[in-house]
Formats: C-alpha cells, structure tokens, sequence
C-alpha cells in the first residue's frame, strides 16, 4: 500500500486529518491529536503522510484531499510550509503575511484554505505559563530568525510589545526579518549583534528562545542570563528536551519559564477545532500524554 492507501485504509471512511511532511515519522501532532479525538468521543482519525519536496507531490497531496469526501485537512511540517502556499485556494491573513502554512482546512465548498497557527500557538502559551503577563509589560528579546521566528516576531508585534529586540547569529536573516514585519514608521524593532545578546537582556519583560540551539543534537544556547530582570519571563519554544538548559538556568534564578510543549499543544487547537467541529482545550493530562509520546 502506498502512503494514501495506508492513510484511507486506516480512516475506513471516518472524517480524518493528518501530518504531512518529509520525514514525518518523527512528528508528535498525532499523539496531540489522536489524545482530543479519544477524550471528544469523535469518531475520526489523525494519521502521518509522507510526502516528497517536489511540486508534483504537493499537487497530488492537494488533489487528494480535494476529492476524498472525509478528508478534512492536515498540518504541514517541513520542508513543505512555504511550497504549499501557490497551491491552496486561499491564504489567510495571518498566513500570509508569515509567509508560510502549518494548517490546511478543506471548507464547506471544498476548497483549502491555508492557516498559519504557530503565532496563536505561542501566545496562548504565554498566557497559560505566564499568568498575567502582557506585551505592554517591557521590551521582548527573540532570539533566531528562522521560520518559527517570523509567527512570533509577528504576533508580539500585533500584541503591542514595546519594544522588540531581534538578535540572530546570521546578521543578514535578522534584518529581512525585522524589515518585513516592522511598519515603516515604526521605531519600536531593534536589531541587535548576536554577541551582545547578554546585553541585549537588560530591561526586559521577555525573553524568547526561537533557535535551535538546546535542542537534543544541537549545541547548548550559551547565553549569561545576569542582565535579565528576575521578574522576566522566559519562553523556549525547543521541546527535546522539555527542560532545557535555557529554562533550567532561568528557573534556578527565579524567573517566569514556559516550555515548547505548551506552545506546541496550543497550536493544534485551531486546526483540531476547524476540521472536527469541536472546541478543544489543553490540558496537563493532554501535556502528560504527549510528553510521554515524546520520551520526556
Ligand atoms: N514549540 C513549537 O510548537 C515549535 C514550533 C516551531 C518550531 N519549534 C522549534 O523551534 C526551533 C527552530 O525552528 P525553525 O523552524 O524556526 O528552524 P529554522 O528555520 O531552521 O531556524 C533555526 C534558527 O536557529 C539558529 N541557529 C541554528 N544553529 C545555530 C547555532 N549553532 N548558533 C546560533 N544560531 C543557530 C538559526 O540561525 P541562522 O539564521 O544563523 O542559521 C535560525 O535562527 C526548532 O528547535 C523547532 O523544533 C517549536
């Protein structure tokens, strides 16, 4: 069986959604998913599909889900979350002005539309783990200018941080970042050298881990944290490992910390809810459930 039939031989005609990406084994999106499925009751399914970095896959992908009736849609991991955007029907504001698509919703009338959940995804998980907290409390460091970084940079923006300090060891990628997302006459981006980022901290309301750095394989994100107020919260959005050392060491001096888990079970509330019809919330069963899928 090629990967559609495994996917439509295990859904027997029930509404499913699934991953999609290349690889995609390693994805935890059907243990979050498959947990709301089974605690809503819903008969339905959430599955991985394989699919190659080529436009003629992406095409099929789109076609498949266009005519099979119980098909309701999937995430998008890498490398397919920019490719994918010429080929849906319509884009949706926040995704587009991201620039790239983690969810795609099949509508009444069968069409795809495009979403892009990452930036609501972080902030709900800032306000789980951070009670309180609120963009206008003081500047924001985010660290990284890769795809992650572009949903975040976005959303604080929209949430009113500030000020917003950008920091990313590749100089040219931060300044494409901070140019496309600030308005022109704003003041409130700041681009700072990476090897300032110890100073970079003081004053902060938040620090945002957006790299890579600190997740299990890579190299530790090495960052003194002396300068960064106690009263500051600390978000790295790394989840292998769920404690990183980012987290350990800011939660050792009495900082505010949330986790990548948290942002990553939030995101998948938006995409649950459009194609099942279910409001879903996150819970620490939910949480439990998935750290134990990812080893943690
Ligand atoms: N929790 C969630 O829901 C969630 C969602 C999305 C992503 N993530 C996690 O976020 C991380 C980034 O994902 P992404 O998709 O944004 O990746 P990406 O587009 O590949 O960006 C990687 C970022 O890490 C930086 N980086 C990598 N190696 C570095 C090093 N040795 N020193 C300094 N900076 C380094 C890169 O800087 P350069 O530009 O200099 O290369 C870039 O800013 C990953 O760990 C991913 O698992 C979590």
């Amino acid at each position: 069986m090629n990967p559609y039939e495994t996917l439509l031989a295990d859904a027997r005609g029930r509404p499913f959604a699934c991953i999609v990406g290349w690889p995609v084994e390693h994805s935890r999106s059907p243990a979050l998913h498959g947990f709301w499925l089974k605690q809503q009751g819903i008969d339905g399914t959430y599955g991985r599909l394989p699919v190659e970095p080529r436009r003629d896959a992406l095409e099929d992908l789109v076609s498949f889900l266009k005519r099979t009736p119980h098909a309701r849609g999937c995430n998008l991991t890498l490398p397919h979350k920019i490719d994918i955007l010429p080929l849906l029907d319509q884009i949706d504001p926040a995704a587009a002005r991201i620039g790239a698509v983690n969810t795609v919703v099949k509508l009444d009338d069968g069409t795809l539309e495009g979403r892009n959940t990452d930036g609501f995804g972080f902030l709900a998980a800032l306000r789980d783990g951070a009670p309180g907290w609120s963009a206008t409390d003081g500047p924001a460091v985010v660290l990284g200018a890769g795809g992650a970084a572009r949903a975040i940079v976005a959303t604080l923006i929209d949430a009113g941080v500030p000020e917003l300090r950008l920091l990313n060891r590749t100089r040219d990628s931060v300044i494409k970042l901070g140019l496309a997302f600030t308005p022109e006459d704003s003041r409130n981006v700041v681009i700072e050298r990476w090897d300032d980022r110890t100073d970079a901290l003081k004053g902060a309301a938040l620090l945002v881990n957006t790299t890579s750095l600190g997740m299990k394989g890579q190299p530790p994100l090495d960052l003194d944290l002396g300068q960064l107020p106690k009263a500051a919260v600390v978000d790295d959005i790394v989840y292998v490992p769920l404690e990183t050392g980012l987290l350990a060491a800011a939660r050792a001096r009495g900082n505010r910390c949330v986790d990548g888990l948290s942002m990553l079970l939030h995101q998948g509330r938006p995409g649950f809810e459009a194609w099942f019809g279910r409001t879903v919330t996150v819970s620490a069963e939910q949480r439990r459930a998935v750290a134990a899928d990812l080893g943690a």
